[in-house]
């Protein structure tokens, strides 16, 4: 475990870090010790002897050694973030911000001068540093805690969260009772919308979770994923006067989450998100990956943009007031990139029992969940692989454009899968990859056909994102795990969609 504590002088690091080091049962080290062995003198010395850009110089060749070495606590310099280069080094660790008051930090400060940077008017000092370096901090830390309290009692909440919150790479977690700490993601004013369904179940639970938040309850039906509802949030926003600093939190499924992260990627130019996906598809699919938008008369999600969260903490236990028709839906994206990944994926699929609990559906969720992050790293923008995300979406899309969003996404994407394997498999609809995933979906209890004229899909097909310089792009397979783009003309979208229908 790679865990690296931050915050201002005298937040606690290295105390906190000992503890909590020994709670955990890891190695513990402290950068300012080891600038000090290296260099032969401590932090505050090199500062006056050096400079401070020098002193940032060395500090960063020895974190880029102990970051890759480390394997256990670290507690950083009070300075250490200044340094861009050292985010990225620690982009693989959990970065936990310890924050207590101004006050605080004052009172354990004060008559301590060894300190460089807060010599003179220690208020002051520390009031600047703080202006400057907790922006830095909300953005990077995963987690803050208030530490106002002894170093045992701070390094015990904190072991309690690492232990209960997993980190399964940059900016996403997972544990089931993470929904207990989302109040650990908004260091500062935070503001949360809740899918209406998950108020029903959730919301004493997440009043608990965000004291003092205020909370508004969303009506998320897909017809409701639209500009107007995006309009009403703004003038939510506008009334509980968001600032720039102001964490939107969504709270819901794939709906809630696209809409609630276009308002936090659009108003203010751009707010701090966490998402809590509530359905398996958000957590799997939506809530991965930063595409928020909405959609419109003509077509699906053709308005949006890429926001990343900055935290999407997934709690399987929401899954349990899931009805069995929206677990189903997500099947549909899990197929998908169980499909994307190959042929192992798949017989866990097979294998899993149906109808599922939570923890029959973790592994698996997990694994679509990597799937996607692993795409989404290597192309953030959709400007090549990602595309292969819309495996099955051409139709999927466009039956529920055509359906006027009374079908969900995931019936229409079981639908778009099975065309668009039958449309590219060698012996079409007697292939063999075809047939098992038909049965795979089936068993899911999601349709593989559409009542619906292949016609009535024709325009919406033509205004499917996808296009690029004019050329109609499919997603098509080859084999699982080793999917290709093809372009298709109208014939060949024609035949696509014919594959929907039952012969
Ligand atoms: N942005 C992306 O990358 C991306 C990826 C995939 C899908 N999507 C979008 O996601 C949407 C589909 O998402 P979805 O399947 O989550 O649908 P959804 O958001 O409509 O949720 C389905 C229903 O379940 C309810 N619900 C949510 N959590 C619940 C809980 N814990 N208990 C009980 N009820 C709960 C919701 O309120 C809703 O009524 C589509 O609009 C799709 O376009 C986006
Ligand atoms: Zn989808």
């Amino acid at each position: 475990m790679k865990v690296a504590l931050t915050g201002l002088p005298g937040a606690g690091k290295s105390l906190v870090g000992r503890l909590l080091a020994d709670e955990l049962g890891i190695p513990f080290l402290d950068l300012d010790d080891e600038v000090s062995r290296e260099a032969g003198s401590e932090p505050a010395r090199l500062i006056d002897s050096l400079g401070l850009d020098a002193f940032r110089s060395l500090e960063h060749r020895i974190l880029t050694r102990v970051s890759g070495e480390h394997d256990g606590l670290l507690a950083l310099g009070g300075g250490s973030l200044d340094d861009p280069r050292n985010a990225q080094l620690l982009r693989e660790w959990r970065l936990i911000w310890l924050r207590p008051s101004l006050t605080t930090l004052v009172r354990r400060l004060s008559g301590d001068d060894s300190r460089p940077l807060l010599r003179g008017n220690l208020a002051a000092r520390l009031d600047d540093i703080n202006l400057r370096r907790r922006p830095i901090f909300s953005r990077l830390a995963e987690a803050s805690f208030e530490a106002e309290t002894e170093a045992s009692e701070v390094a015990r909440l904190v072991g309690r969260y690492v232990q209960e919150v997993e980190w399964v790479g940059p900016g996403v977690l997972w544990g089931r009772g993470s929904r207990h700490h989302l109040a650990r993601f908004a260091p500062g004013r935070a503001a949360a919308v809740i899918a209406q369904p998950v108020t029903q179940h959730w919301s004493e639970e997440i009043r608990r979770a965000l004291p003092e938040v205020p909370i508004l309850a969303f009506d998320d039906h897909e017809d409701k994923k639209t500009l107007d509802s995006v309009r009403s949030l703004y003038g939510w926003a506008a009334q509980q006067a968001f600032d720039r600093t102001t964490t939107v939190f969504a709270v819901g499924g794939g709906v809630t989450v696209d809409v609630v992260g276009f308002l936090a990627a659009t108003y203010l130019r751009g707010l701090p998100l966490v998402d809590v996906p509530t359905t398996l598809l958000a957590a799997v699919d939506a809530g991965i990956g930063g595409k928020v938008g909405v959609d419109l008369p003509e077509g699906k999600n053709l308005v949006g943009a890429f926001h990343t969260p900055r935290i999407t903490v997934v709690d399987p236990e929401f899954w349990a007031s899931l009805p069995t028709s929206v677990l189903a839906d997500a099947m549909a994206e899990i197929v998908k990139a169980a499909l994307l990944e190959g042929d192992s994926a798949l017989e866990a699929l097979e294998e899993m029992a149906w109808p599922a609990t939570p923890e029959d559906l973790e592994p698996v969720a997990r694994r679509a969940v990597a799937v996607k992050m692993a795409i989404v790293e290597a192309d953030p923008k959709e400007e090549a692989e990602r595309t292969y995300l819309n495996l099955g979406h051409t139709v999927g899309h466009a039956l529920e454009q055509a359906t006027g969003y009374q079908m969900s996404h995931g019936h229409a994407v079981a639908i778009g899968l099975s065309a668009i394997l039958r449309f590219g498999a060698p012996q079409g609809r007697a292939d063999g990859l075809v047939r098992r995933v038909e049965q795979l979906l089936l068993r899911f209890g999601l349709p593989i056909y559409a009542d619906i004229p292949p016609e009535q899909l024709m325009q919406p097909m033509g205004l499917d994102k996808k296009r690029s310089d004019g050329a109609k792009r499919l997603v098509l397979l080859e084999r699982p795990g080793h999917p290709y783009l093809a372009a298709a003309n109208d014939a060949d979208l024609r035949r696509l969609a014919e594959q929907m229908v039952r012969d």
